[in-house]
């Protein structure tokens, strides 16, 4: 079969092409980036943060957390499991761990093309604020203590962190905007650029980041889609283009870009963890078909690497079909698209149609484990073809062609 041969070269060398033009470091306009959450030791076997570093796999590492706001002395308190806390030493007349040794490990990291940002909140923490002052008055501290300021206080020395994460999980959820938009005073006018990110679960809208996000500027959501009726372990109520509509339409940055959220392992969260193959499916349908896809986060290092390298899984194919996504429209395309249009959409609603079919009606996802990259085949087709070829072959031809690939694929079996 001619065609088919022909398809599998045209897949091949695309694939090939695609890897070397894989972006190593964390690049905000990019769809395949993955953030993974480092500290809290949830597998029970963490290693240091420049472990994690060693290769491409993390683009983006919230450290987590700092969990008191106004401690002993007004100052924050900090814990990362075993690796740093107050056991660890602290500054005079506060409770905030000194986690200087920890500067050469962030260091490394960034010197890698990395984002390290600070994660406050999580599960077990005592946080919030009462009013508008106390809440810029703690941007103060932040920026001061964390990021670009200076201060005697400087739990990671001369280490000059990214950003803040907002994992606000208890408290009152007020005034979390006055705080973000006086950190943003100093940011703006920053030659460093640092990212502004929060961790929402999945119900929509958030009830303690929830204003919040709606109110203040933030370059990134990563939404907890576990622990929940939306999360990943049920799929008919997943509901990624709630958040989608809301970044393009509510959100103050209308760039902001959404991360699939899902845990490391089966022990990481309560419930919601899936296999990567699942995973995979979500992240690649969500990285075609919304602009606002910016990639997957993971709860935790720990769970995810020692779970058979699920981050990898998982970064191996974001990475694979990753693209620069600028206000929807490919950047990196040799041209082709041209443009918005309803030509394209056409198209994509053609994918996702047939992308389901095949993979819901025709028993995609059992061919998926009889044959390891099948499915990648296939969604690489989807992937290139819309990317690339849209311009060449219509709809109806696109789908008659991957109905034929698919079924000489099966035939093949
Ligand atoms: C920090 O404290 C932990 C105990 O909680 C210890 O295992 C670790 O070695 C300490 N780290 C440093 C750098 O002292
Ligand atoms: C924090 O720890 C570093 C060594 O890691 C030490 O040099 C510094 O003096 C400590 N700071 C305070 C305030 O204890
Ligand atoms: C804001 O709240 C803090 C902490 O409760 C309090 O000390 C301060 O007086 C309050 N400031 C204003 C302006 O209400
Ligand atoms: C977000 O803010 C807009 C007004 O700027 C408002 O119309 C909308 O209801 C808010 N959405 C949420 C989820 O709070
Ligand atoms: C693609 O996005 C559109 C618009 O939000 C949505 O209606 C559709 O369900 C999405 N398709 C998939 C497969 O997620």
């Amino acid at each position: 079969m001619t065609w088919s041969v022909r398809m599998d070269q045209l897949v091949l060398s695309l694939i090939i092409l695609f890897r070397i033009a894989f972006v190593l470091g964390f690049d905000e306009n990019r769809n395949d980036n993955l953030a993974v959450y480092w500290g809290q030791n949830s597998n029970g076997d963490q290693q240091t943060l420049s472990y994690y570093c060693q290769d491409d796999v993390y683009n983006v590492i919230p450290l987590a957390f700092l969990y008191v706001f106004f401690g002993t002395g007004g100052e924050p308190m900090m814990s990362f499991a075993d690796t740093c806390n107050e056991g660890n030493g602290t500054f005079p007349g506060t409770a905030l761990s000194n986690c200087t040794f920890l500067a050469s490990d962030i260091e490394y990291c960034q010197g890698k093309g990395k984002i390290i940002t600070l994660s406050l909140g999580g599960a077990d923490s005592s946080v919030g604020f009462t009013n508008e002052s106390q809440a810029e008055d703690f941007a103060d501290t932040v920026w001061n203590s964390f990021l670009g300021g200076d201060s005697d206080v400087r739990p990671f020395g001369k280490a000059v962190l990214d950003g803040i994460d907002l994992d606000i999980e208890g408290g009152l959820p007020t005034y979390y905007n006055k705080f973000v938009d006086k950190l943003r005073t100093y940011t703006d006018k920053a030659d460093k650029t640092y990212y502004i990110t929060a961790a929402p679960q999945c119900p929509f809208p958030d009830a303690y980041v929830g204003p919040a996000i709606n109110q203040s500027r933030f370059d990134a959501i990563y939404v907890q889609f576990y622990n929940n009726y939306c999360g990943l372990n049920y799929p008919e109520q997943f509901d990624f283009s709630l958040w989608d509509t809301w970044a393009r339409t509510q959100s103050p940055n209308p760039d902001v870009k959404i991360y699939i959220g899902a845990p490391g392992s089966a022990t990481a969260a309560g419930q919601g963890y899936v296999s990567p193959e699942v995973l995979i499916q979500y992240a690649l349908v969500a990285q075609t078909n919304y602009s606002t896809f910016g990639g997957v986060m993971l709860w935790d290092a720990s769970d995810a690497y020692s779970n058979d390298r699920y981050d990898k899984k998982i970064k191996d194919a974001l990475a694979e079909f990753g693209q620069d996504v600028d206000n929807g429209s490919s950047s990196t395309g040799t041209g082709g698209t041209g443009g918005t249009g309803t030509g394209q959409e056409c198209f994509q609603d053609a994918f996702v149609t047939e992308g389901r079919n095949l993979i819901e009606r025709d028993g995609m996802s059992d061919l998926y484990t009889k044959e390891q990259g099948t499915l990648h085949l296939l969604t690489s087709i989807i992937h290139h073809s819309f990317k690339r070829l849209s311009a060449k072959i219509s709809g109806k031809d696109y789908v008659k062609a991957f109905r034929k690939y698919s079924l000489y694929r099966r035939s093949e079996l």
